[in-house]
């Protein structure tokens, strides 16, 4: 490709999704190509430049008006968006191309599989990008080859699956979706059709890095055009040093970051233990008012993030009773929270952004899946790569407080903590390896920029 050729990315509309893929835009810049960041809104506004000259932001519309009741079915809510994309794409495409900056390629998520035909309608290559690891895209091929049998419900422990290069895997370490298949029919199917036409897409790109899923990799890479780049953390985290200028993305002004930042200063090092469940997982009532028990029993201070509209499931006066015990945000900077000193380990829901997060920058993680990737990341965070522990629910997927007080103990102070501390600095280290100059993700980042 030639210097100053040009990309569209198009991730699928939740953070998840659009935080790997728009770091991927800036990792993409730094080589010389010009991206076009293209995110689907209720809120569609004329294109606008980042802080990088070269990566532009065109929002388009979802296909609802702001504001407006979203359909409470997900069927119904991705064909007005699968519409609605279909409408805009090619007319932008088109007026790319008039205005002699044509794209070379389409970067699209790979939920969204359908944005093949239209990137090779218009000429374009398509490259798919996963924003999950290969150990769950794996799975998911298997049930859409048909050689691997959705089991009926993911709490029969006795259900054992076997995949080649995996460890024994149960029901609960599956992909939620697949145990749980009459709940969301909608959901399963769009995970599987990711795999559905994976052998005719040009290239394929995941948000993983090669050591990381190395046995797998071999098999991966003898089927598809497969390039790792990540993870997408930005590179300024991974560096032991930071530089003085902290521009991570947002204003250091904002009260709560600085709230959250000046507590953790306040702190011993690794004496906290950072909680969150990402940008989507809602908690049950009882579970999390079980969560906030054991995390006022364990003996470490704790910084939570509770979104505003999970505030109110906190048990009454709790606030005022835990005092300087823990902090409560709505909000925190991710990744300037897990690489403060003060943290000790990650209680995460193991989305896969977490997960690479909390590998990458070496903190040791308790996994607390929900759903989704979940259960299987914790598996691997726990079994092969060693760097967590994972709690133990009831039969029901309930976890009582005294587990929380445990795994919290175990990774903070007991002899298994230590161990996971050890892994957590090999991961840490592959990890800024794969994406230095030279290591694995930046080349296969180089490739991408050469091969379209
Ligand atoms: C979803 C799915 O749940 C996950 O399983 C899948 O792999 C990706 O899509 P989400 O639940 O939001 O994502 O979790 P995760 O993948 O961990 O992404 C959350 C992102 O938000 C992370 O990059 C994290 O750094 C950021 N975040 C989260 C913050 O910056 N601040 C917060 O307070 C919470």
């Amino acid at each position: 490709m030639k210097e100053g050729s040009h990309v569209i990315v198009l991730p699928f509309p939740a953070q998840g999704h659009i935080t790997p893929m728009s770091q991927f835009c800036k990792r993409l810049a730094s080589k010389g190509l010009k991206l076009t960041l293209v995110l689907v809104s209720d809120k569609p506004s004329p294109p606008y430049k980042t802080e990088h000259d070269s990566i532009a932001v065109v929002p388009i519309s979802n296909g609802f008006e702001e504001g407006e009741e979203r359909s409470q079915v997900l069927d119904d809510y991705m064909e007005i968006v699968e519409s609605s994309i279909k409408n805009s794409l090619p007319k932008l495409i088109e007026d790319m191309k008039l205005s002699g900056n044509p794209p070379r390629a389409l970067v699209y998520d790979s939920t969204m599989p359908w944005l093949l035909d239209v990137a090779h309608t218009y000429g374009l290559s398509g490259a798919v990008f996963f924003t999950q690891p290969w150990i769950v895209s794996a799975i998911y091929y298997h049930v859409f080859k048909g050689s691997f049998s959705v089991p009926y419900t993911k709490y029969g422990h006795s259900t054992l699956a076997s995949f080649p290069s995996f460890p024994m895997l149960n029901a609960n370490d599956l992909p939620s979706f697949l145990c749980e298949s009459s709940s969301y029919p909608y959901i399963l199917r769009t995970v599987i059709d990711q795999l559905s036409n994976i052998d005719r897409v040009d290239i394929v790109l995941c948000n993983t890095f090669d050591k990381l899923e190395e046995k797998l990799l071999k098999w991966v890479q003898s089927v598809w055009p497969v390039l790792n780049i990540g993870p997408t953390v930005p590179s300024m985290y991974l560096d032991k040093r930071l530089p003085e200028d902290k521009n991570y993305g947002f204003s250091l002004f904002d009260a709560k970051i600085a709230e959250c930042i000046e507590w953790l200063n306040s702190k011993q090092p690794n004496s906290v233990v950072y909680v969150s469940f990402g940008s989507m997982v809602v908690l049950k009532e009882d579970q999390l008012i079980e969560l906030a028990a054991g995390l006022k029993q364990s003996r470490h201070f704790f910084l939570w993030v509770v979104r505003e509209t999970e505030k109110n499931k906190l048990p009454e006066n709790y606030i005022e009773e835990i005092g300087e015990k823990g902090l409560i945000v709505s909000w925190s900077p991710q990744l300037e929270v897990l690489t403060h000193k003060s943290i000790g380990c990650f209680l995460t829901h193991c989305g896969w952004n977490s997960t690479l997060e909390g590998l990458s920058l070496g903190v040791p993680m308790i996994g607390m899946p929900h759903w989704a990737d979940q259960p299987t990341n914790a598996k691997f965070i726990e079994d092969v790569w060693k760097v967590g522990v994972r709690v133990k629910a009831d039969g029901d997927g309930f976890v009582r407080r005294e587990e929380i007080v445990r795994r919290v103990g175990e990774v903070m102070e007991g002899g298994k903590g230590k161990e996971i501390r050890k892994n957590t600095e090999k991961w840490k280290e592959l990890a800024r390896e794969a994406v230095s100059q030279g290591g694995s993700s930046d080349k296969s980042i180089d490739e991408f920029v050469s091969m379209l």
